[in-house]
């Protein structure tokens, strides 16, 4: 058994979904024209909505999980959290640039806008690989061996119980979305067996409700107690 298998696996999971959204991004940025206005707010919304996941996760790292270590004498380097001011601060320059995108509507030339947005987006996905590539390696399989399996729960349930409600209901079916088939399958069966049911259920309405019919219907072939849900 893996740290994988254990409860820190949506710890990966969320990783994953990060690691397979940028190159989507990255490519929807380079095939953006700058005439095409519902494209530009398309790419737009997106970029958006991945910069508030990267700072709802990062935070919940350094905020919840790191120190939750740190009191239990795990180390974790300092420079985790310089990785994310940075890369917050990428996001920043990003989510500026598409805010500048909209002035298309008013004739303005957003040429420049749409170049510094492509280029940041490769910035940003080479500073973020190399990061979760640290995180994945290093510190989630430390937290394994150092914490008993309810102390791992423990951690993985308060590192997400501050996520917002506002991006919880896009959040997760995004990330089911975003993982391979495997790991959907495998994190959606680890909850079955480990939450109390009304908790499950909750959960995956939520993912239900955000996910296209092609996917549910896939998932709930795999885990029939699925099917059940009202
Ligand atoms: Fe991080
Ligand atoms: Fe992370």
């Amino acid at each position: 058994m893996t740290s994988r298998d254990g409860p820190l696996q949506s710890w990966y999971d969320i990783h994953e979904a990060l690691r397979n959204e940028l190159p989507r991004l990255r490519a929807m940025a380079g095939e953006a024209s700058v005439d095409d206005a519902e494209g530009l707010q398309a790419l737009s919304d997106e970029v958006v909505f991945f910069a508030d996941v990267l700072m709802v996760h990062s935070l919940s790292e350094d905020g919840v999980g790191f120190p939750i270590m740190r009191n239990r004498g795990i180390e974790v380097s300092p420079e985790l959290t310089q990785d994310h001011h940075r890369e917050l601060m990428l996001m920043y320059d990003i989510r500026r640039a598409c805010l500048e995108l909209r002035y298309h509507d008013d004739g303005q030339d957003v040429a420049d806008a749409l170049a510094r947005v492509r280029r940041l987006l490769e910035e940003a996905e080479a500073d973020l690989l190399a990061h979760i590539e640290a995180e994945d390696g290093d510190v989630i399989p430390r937290a394994a061996a150092a914490l008993s399996h309810d102390d791992q729960m423990d951690l993985v349930i308060k590192m997400v119980a501050h996520t917002p409600a506002w991006l919880g209901p896009r959040l997760l079916p995004w990330m089911i979305a975003n993982i391979s088939r495997d790991h959907r399958v495998q994190l959606l069966k680890a909850w079955r067996d480990a939450m109390p049911p009304a908790l499950f259920e909750t959960r995956a309405r939520v993912i239900r409700d955000g996910t296209e019919a092609a996917l549910w219907n896939d998932l709930v072939s795999e885990v029939p107690d699925l099917a059940r849900l009202t």
